[in-house]
This record gives structure tokens, sequence and C-alpha cells, in this order.
């Protein structure tokens, strides 16, 4: 069964760990991330994104497919399904069809809009128990075409949207989404500190995940991160496989291009990155 996020990422906020966010994409990614969760017996969280959940036929596509694994799969690890980066109406369709989180991305309202719309999803999404994640200053890179300018979140900005009664929050702090650029700066360091001295025990989330380096990811989770993002990376993996794969002409030996193999090392790749995340993010057997 899905849960909310809150419990799991409470627990990962007091144990001084993160939870991976893994964005999901069709079947062969989720499996591979369930998989992956229950043989290293981690708390995980799915994303979908909405340009993501549209590929895959929409948000009933998605809670039937991944309600289907968890019973198939006997997945018994905490498993939260996520709407990443979400309207306010792509927030509303997915509580209705059984998500058990939201993300609603309001970082590029004016603050006071952000709140009013922030505050009536909490309300909604608190009826049926799902955790909700709010976002203050815009991350950056490409988010489903929406370029973002890679703001450093205000830090009262952020206690404001905390005292709202999200159940995380996430915060530009220099991070961006897909490959970081040779010239970026790094995170800052100094305003998540701020932001956390500022809004205490609020699990903070860690956005674009692909390519920042260990000691960073380390120094952010020591700084009370507890959920990290990652989706590019997983593409990567996958694109790279699935490449050697068709270069060495496997697809052309037998029935090399019978879906079931020619995805077979796409879908090892994305385990094999999943499993990596898991043990940098430190939530290997605290499901
Ligand atoms: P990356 O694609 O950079 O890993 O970012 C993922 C993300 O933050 C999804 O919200």
């Amino acid at each position: 069964m899905l849960v909310s996020a809150k419990e799991m990422l409470n627990k990962a906020k007091a144990g001084k760990y993160a939870v991976g966010q893994f964005n999901i994409n069709n079947l062969e990614w989720t499996k591979a991330i369930l998989l992956t969760a229950q043989e290293n017996n981690s708390p995980v969280i799915l994303g979908v994104s909405e340009g993501a959940g549209k590929y895959m036929c929409g948000y009933n596509t998605v809670v039937g497919m991944v309600n289907g694994m968890l019973e198939t799969l006997n997945i018994t690890v905490p498993v939260a399904l996520h709407l990443d980066h979400g309207s306010y109406n792509g927030a509303l369709a997915c509580i209705e069809a059984g998500f058990s989180s939201i993300m609603f991305d309001g970082s590029h309202y004016p603050i006071e809009e952000n709140i009013e719309k922030t505050k009536e999803l909490i309300r909604i999404a608190g009826e049926k128990g799902i955790s909700v994640e709010a976002e203050v200053g815009a991350i950056g890179g490409e988010e489903d075409g929406v370029i973002g300018g890679g703001e450093v979140a205000d830090p009262a900005e952020c206690k404001m949207i905390a005292d709202l009664g999200v159940d995380m929050l996430a915060a530009g702090i220099g991070n961006i989404h897909g490959k970081y650029p040779a010239n970026w700066k790094g995170l800052n360091f100094d305003v998540l500190a701020k932001i956390q001295e500022l809004t205490g025990t609020m699990p903070l989330v860690l956005h674009g995940g692909t390519g920042i380096p260990a000691d960073m990811i380390k120094t952010a989770i020591s700084l009370g991160v507890s959920k990290i993002n990652v989706n590019t990376e997983c593409q990567l993996a996958f694109a790279d496989a699935t490449r050697k794969y068709i270069e060495a002409g496997k697809d052309l030996e037998g029935k090399g291009f019978d879906p079931r193999k020619l995805l077979a090392p796409g879908f090892e790749a994305i385990k094999a990155t999943v499993k990596e995340k898991m043990e940098l993010f430190g939530s290997i057997d605290k499901a």
C-alpha cells in the first residue's frame, strides 16, 4: 500500500539521512526502482512530473500500475507516489487519482499567491492523509519545458511557507535540474543552514540530485536535507546501457530484438544507479 511521505521523511530528518525521490517514466523504470528499494530495505519516493504523467496515459494509469506492482512484487518497504513540480490543478488531479504525496510548485507566483494556493492544497490533501511539498525559490535548469532561474530562496519566505503546515520544503540553493555546467558555483550552504535554523525539524528537499558531488550531498544532509530528487541520472544510465547493447549488435543476434531483452541492460543500469544513490543518501536498511 502506498504511504504518505511524511513519516519516512520525519524519520530521515531525525536519523540524518535522506530518502531518494526517483522519477518514473514507464513500467521498466517503476519496476527497477521498486525492486531496488525492496532489495536494499530502503524507503523510496516515486516522482511523477506532469509531463511524465501525460506520457504514461494519465494519473489513473500510473496509480494502477504502481499499486499493481506493490502487490505482485510483494513490496513491503514504504513507498510514496509523489507528484513532482505540480500545478494547482495537477495536484488536485493526483489527489483524486490516488497519489499519496504531492508537490505544489508555486515558486513562480508572488509569495502571497504561493501561500494561498499552498494553504488550500494542504487542507484538501490533509483530509486524505496525503503529504505536501512546497517550493520557495525556483530550481534552475529545465523541468518539462519550464526553465527556472536557479534562484536562491529567501529563508524568511521559507519559514512562512513551512509554517503553513507543509510536510517537506524544497528551497532553491543554487541547485539545477539536469547536468551541472562546468562553471557551476556549487550549493549555497550558508543559505541552507539559515533555512534549517528557521524551519527546525521540517524535512528539506534537494532537487536536481543528478551530478551533485558526494561530499556536497553529505553536507546538505547534515544541514537538514531529508529528500533528494534524482531524474536525469537514471535517464543517462538507461540511455548509455541501451546504446551499448545496440552498438554491440546484440539486437541482431537471435531474439535480441525482443523488448524484454533489449530493455534489460537499461533496466539493470537504473537499478545500479538507484542503489548507488541509496548508499550515498544513507537510506539502506531504514525501511
Ligand atoms: P535531476 O534531473 O537533475 O536529477 O533533477 C530531478 C528533480 O529535481 C526532479 O524534481
